[in-house]
């Protein structure tokens, strides 16, 4: 009787040892699976971030507009303005005796010239014509560099003002 007593409490023991051993390898597998997915998605998100463009303004220079709108001036504005601009029957539109700064900025000065001039036949240069012309204005009476860029779509904020 007490041999089967003692094999008895072997076997519990044996049981329990064996339970205990099969419990540990479980609490240790969880921990290893989510650390590994997490850092790939982060070294994407710096990716975008220099892709961010500066906003140059892209279009031709003054100087290029300008040696340009010389000839139309000649062709389609001299006979009353004077060959330099220098004024004759017209006003002068270069030098001291002209005053396009009452126009403020260019675009109220491209809008006078294409609505207005010449007298007899107005809007008769196309858009870009009476732009070049204007260019020359600008660059002969300093309004601007003959190397800054020309925003047409920002002529309002070009002012008609010598700057030194
Ligand atoms: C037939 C003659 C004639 C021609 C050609 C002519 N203009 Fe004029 N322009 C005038 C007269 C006259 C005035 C003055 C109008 C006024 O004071 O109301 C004037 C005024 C101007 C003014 C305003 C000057 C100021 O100080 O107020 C500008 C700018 C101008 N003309 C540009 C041009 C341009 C650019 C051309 C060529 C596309 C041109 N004109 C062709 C006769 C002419």
């Amino acid at each position: 009787m007490r041999r089967l007593e003692m094999f008895v409490a072997i076997l519990v023991a044996v049981i329990i040892v064996v339970g205990a051993c099969t419990k540990t390898p479980t609490p240790t597998v969880p921990p290893t699976v989510p650390p590994a997915a997490t850092p790939t998605p982060e070294s994407t998100v710096p990716v975008p971030q220099p892709t961010t463009p500066a906003p140059p303004v892209t279009g031709p220079t003054v100087g290029e507009l300008a040696s340009a709108g010389q000839p139309l001036y000649v062709a389609s504005c001299a006979h009353c303005h004077g060959a330099t601009a220098q004024g004759s029957s017209a006003p002068a539109l270069i030098g001291p005796n002209a005053k396009l700064d009452r126009f403020g900025n260019a675009q109220a000065l491209l809008q006078y010239m294409s609505r207005s001039m010449p007298p007899n036949a107005p809007g008769s240069l196309s858009a870009e014509q009476y732009l070049r012309v204007m260019a020359w204005l600008l660059l002969g009476n300093g309004y601007v560099q003959s190397d800054t860029v020309l925003d047409p779509n920002a002529l309002a904020d070009l002012l008609l003002i010598v700057k030194k």
